[in-house]
């Protein structure tokens, strides 16, 4: 667990990224309207974090298990929950949302950041879940200071998710983050507070709410990637990754 604690020297280096990576992804939502594609996006954001001089993360990653991603960013359209692949034949459509997911090395060191946002004009039922995904993470950041327990964090979600009428995905987690793109502990958006690991001050952690409209299964696609909603209803992600503080929590991602 204490390997989750980081240097002064690991915390800068992530402060810089974070910084980087919640640029880079600013320009990217900025870019998105009918008739772009996500593999523009993916285009976009590739070079954007080269030229601020940090490395995509996701890109080849799971090579060792011989399915590498094979893209900078995700990028996953309405009932697709993460990891959705971009492609130049993707194109995005008015009413859409689009979940993007990016993460980049800079100095050795590692940050992730999700954000969901509309294509032009969307339905009230899209607007509602984007705003619930988006505070369930704010309710979750107010739970986190040193001493914290995951489940702490996980009920704070779930109870909110699921006050809201939506559900919330367990298959997937959060995650400490840094050292390497998935560190332990996973952080589940349900559980009870009091139960789970401790987070200490030092830790840097990525929590990362998903949100379905409809139930919480969920199913990968043939490609090994795209995680969707089992009954084909929408899906909303936000994530930041977060340096744990004595009295709070520091967003590393903050836009
Ligand atoms: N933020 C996502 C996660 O933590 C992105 C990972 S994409 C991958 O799972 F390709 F790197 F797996
Ligand atoms: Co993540």
């Amino acid at each position: 667990m204490n390997s989750l604690v980081k240097t002064a020297a690991e915390i800068e280096a992530m402060r810089a990224g974070g910084r980087i990576l919640a640029t880079v992804l600013g320009e990217v939502a900025a870019a998105v309207r009918p008739k772009v594609s996500t593999g523009e996006l993916n285009a976009l954001a590739e070079r954007r974090l080269r030229e601020l001089g940090a490395t995509p993360s996701f890109l080849d990653y799971g090579k060792e298990e011989g399915n590498p991603y094979p893209a900078t960013l995700c990028t996953s359209v309405n009932t697709e929950v993460v990891h959705g692949i971009p492609s130049q034949t993707k194109v995005l459509q008015e009413g859409d949302i689009v979940g993007l997911d990016l993460g980049c090395w800079y100095k050795e060191l590692c940050t992730d950041m999700a954000i969901t946002v509309p294509v032009g004009t969307i339905s009230v039922e899209a607007k509602k879940l984007i705003k619930v995904t988006r505070q369930a993470l704010d309710m979750a950041l107010r739970q986190v200071r040193g001493g914290v327990r995951v489940g702490d964090v996980g009920q704070a979600v779930q109870s909110f998710v699921e006050a809201q009428g939506f559900t919330v995905v367990r298959k997937l987690t959060g995650h400490g983050v840094g050292r390497t793109v998935h560190e332990e502990p996973p952080i589940p958006n349900f559980g009870h507070a009091g139960t789970g690991p401790v987070l200490p001050a030092g830790a840097t952690i990525a929590i990362e709410p998903m949100v379905n409209a409809g139930g919480d299964e969920v199913e990968t696609l043939e490609d090994g990637w795209t995680v969707v909603t089992a009954d084909n209803s929408l899906s909303a992600h936000f994530e930041h990754t977060v340096l744990v503080t004595e009295n709070g929590c520091e967003i590393l991602t903050r836009m």
